[in-house]
């Protein structure tokens, strides 16, 4: 990307989080590295992959980075500017303006999901809307299907409760420090039934 494109992607940002600071809730796009964790465990035959909260895409290019096509792509913004900035920059992903905790209300719009990357701000959210993210989340993606949420919070960002509520479990993928601020990625997947010996 270059200098010009990383301005205009800083000050388009901390534009967003001025108008909205509750939804952007960070005033710089994340950082390579955080961009690297989270896509970290994402191979290509996990596509396809649905990502909330985009931004300006900078999970979105590591994730093309990781061999996930564009095609196999759903970008998922609120956002009414970064989901124009979204459209031009990845033109064969399928951009969806609408808040993620909708999700569960409609049928799938592609096969379903190996993996979500969630960059949405779930600290900043209600129990209610974040237990909706996950329910559709979960709804459009296959068994064994991975949600991956990044964190400047200390612990997973989902309430233990909502984890037990949902029947999901969650562990840390790692940190990093070389992000503004620091951060962490959790992942989130549904818990294995148990099977009882007879
Ligand atoms: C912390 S920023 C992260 C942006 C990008 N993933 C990054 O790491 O640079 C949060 C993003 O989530 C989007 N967002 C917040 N609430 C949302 C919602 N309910 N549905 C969809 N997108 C949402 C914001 O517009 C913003 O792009």
């Amino acid at each position: 990307m270059s200098t010009t494109t990383t301005c205009n992607d800083f000050f388009g940002f901390f534009r967003a989080w001025i108008a909205n600071p509750r939804r952007v809730s960070a005033v710089a796009p994340s950082g390579q590295s955080l961009a690297r964790l989270i896509t970290s465990e994402i191979k290509p035959g996990d596509g396809p992959v649905i990502e909330l909260g985009p931004g300006t895409g900078v999970f979105t290019k590591a994730l093309l980075q990781r061999g996930v096509s564009e095609s196999e792509l759903l970008l998922i913004e609120y956002g009414s500017d970064f989901m124009r900035l979204l459209q031009q920059r990845f033109p064969n992903a399928r951009v969806l303006w609408m808040d993620a905790s909708q999700l569960a209300q409609y049928e799938p719009f592609i096969a379903p999901a190996g993996s979500v990357v969630s960059g949405l701000p779930l600290l900043s959210m209600t129990p209610r809307k974040v237990m909706a993210i996950l329910t559709g989340a979960f709804r459009h993606m296959r068994d064994g299907g991975t949600f991956y949420q990044f964190t400047y919070g200390i612990g997973c960002p989902v309430p233990r409760p909502i984890l037990d509520r949902l029947g999901l479990k969650a562990s840390l993928v790692g940190r990093t420090a070389r992000n503004v601020p620091p951060a962490s990625v959790y992942r989130i997947r549904r818990r294995q039934p148990v099977a009882y010996m007879t």
